[in-house]
C-alpha cells in the first residue's frame, strides 16, 4: 500500500512519520521538491502531477497555512494553502481512488455557548484561517472522494512551536506573566492525532463506508490560564528553574490580549462520533501534555 504524507515536519507530521511507517510505502515530502516530486501546497499543479506520478492510495494532508494571526495578513496565501490545495488535493484522490485524510480545526465555529460541539454543528468561523480551513474542508467534501477530515485543537508536540513550550520560555524569562482564562478547549498532542489517525485508516480501508468529519480532540476541557499552570507546575516539580511560578501566573480575559485574528472562546469539541465509529476511549488531556512535558525536559 502506497501512502503520500505532505507536510512531514510540522507537529502532526513529524508523529505521523512514525505511526504510518508500518504500512510500507510512505513517501513523506516538505515543501521542498525531491525526485521530481513536489510537497508544495502552494505548487497547485506541482501537487496534481504528484499524485498523477505516485499513484497513493492514501493522501495525508498535514500541511497547511497554520500561522493563524499572520493569515489575516496574507488571506490569498492561506486561502490556496488551506483550500485551493485541498481541492487539488480532493480531485486527484476521487479520480484515483484514492483516500484523503486531512486536518481541520476547532477555530471553523465562532465559539459561541459552553457546549462541546457536534459535527452536525453550524459554523461560523472568525478568522482568515478558520474560514480558509472550513472551506478546505467543504472542498474535499464536495469533491466525492473518500476521505476521513479529522477537526483538532490546540495542537502539541514535544517537536515544533506550541503553547506549552513558549509558556516555559516566558516563565524563565520574565518577571511576570499573564494568560487568557476565558478561552475553553483541550490541549491535543500530535501523538495521538497520528496514532488515531492510522488506527482509522485500517479501519477505513476495510469499512468505507467511515469516510466522513470527525472531530478529534483529547478529552477533558481547560483555559490556556489551566493549562500553562499545569505546564510550569511539572517544571517546577521537575527542577526547572522558573522566574514566574505557577500560582504567580495572572489570569486575564481575551480582551486585555489583543491578537490580529480573533479566537473562539468556546472550542470545546465532541469527540463522540469518532470514539463511537473507530472503537475507540481518547484519554485525557492532561496525560499527553505531562508525556510531552517529561520527554522535553528529558525528566
Ligand atoms: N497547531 C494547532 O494548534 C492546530 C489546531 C487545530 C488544527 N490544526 C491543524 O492540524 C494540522 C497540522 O498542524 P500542525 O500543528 O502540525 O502545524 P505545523 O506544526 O505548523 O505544521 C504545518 C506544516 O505545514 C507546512 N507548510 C506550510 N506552508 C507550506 C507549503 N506551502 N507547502 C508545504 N508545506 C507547508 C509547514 O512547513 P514549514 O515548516 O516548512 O513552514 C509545516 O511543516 C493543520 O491542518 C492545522 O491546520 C492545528
Amino acid at each position: 500500500m502506497k501512502i503520500l504524507l505532505l507536510g512531514k515536519n510540522g507537529q502532526v507530521g513529524w508523529e505521523l512519520q512514525r505511526a504510518l511507517a508500518p504500512f510500507g510505502a510512505l513517501t513523506a515530502l516538505d515543501r521542498h521538491a525531491v525526485d521530481g516530486l513536489c510537497g508544495d501546497l502552494s505548487d497547485l499543479q506541482g501537487l496534481a502531477d504528484t499524485v498523477g506520478k505516485l499513484k497513493p492510495d492514501v493522501i495525508v494532508n498535514a500541511a497547511a497555512h497554520t500561522a493563524v494571526d499572520k493569515a489575516e495578513s496574507e488571506p490569498e496565501l492561506a486561502h490556496t494553502l488551506n483550500a485551493q490545495a485541498c481541492e487539488v488535493l480532493a480531485r486527484a484522490a476521487a479520480d484515483s481512488g484514492a483516500w484523503l485524510v486531512h486536518y481541520s480545526t476547532d477555530y471553523v465555529f465562532d465559539g459561541s455557548g459552553d457546549r462541546p460541539r457536534a459535527e452536525t454543528d453550524p459554523t461560523g468561523p472568525l478568522s482568515v484561517y478558520g474560514k480558509t480551513k472550513l472551506e478546505g474542508e467543504r472542498l474535499i467534501q464536495q469533491s466525492g472522494c473518500r476521505h476521513l477530515i479529522f477537526r483538532t485543537s490546540w495542537v502539541y508536540a514535544a517537536r515544533g512551536h506550541n503553547f506549552a513550550k513558549t509558556m516555559l520560555r516566558l516563565a524563565q524569562e520574565r518577571d511576570s506573566l499573564n494568560v487568557i482564562n476565558d478561552q475553553i478547549g483541550a490541549p491535543t498532542g500530535a501523538e495521538l492525532i497520528a496514532d488515531v489517525t492510522a488506527h482509522a485508516i485500517r479501519q477505513a480501508l476495510q469499512t468505507p463506508q467511515v469516510s466522513g468529519l470527525y472531530h478529534l480532540v483529547a478529552n477533558g476541557e481547560t483555559s490556556w490560564y489551566d493549562y500553562a499552570r499545569l505546564v510550569l507546575q511539572f517544571a517546577c516539580d521537575h527542577g526547572l528553574a522558573l522566574k514566574v511560578a505557577p500560582a504567580a501566573v495572572g489570569p486575564i480575559p481575551t480582551s486585555a490580549y489583543p491578537t490580529p485574528a480573533k479566537r473562539p472562546a468556546n472550542s470545546r469539541l465532541s469527540v463522540d462520533k469518532l470514539e463511537q465509529t473507530f472503537s475507540l476511549s481518547l484519554p485525557p488531556w492532561q496525560a499527553g501534555v505531562v508525556r510531552m512535558l517529561s520527554e522535553f525536559l528529558g525528566k
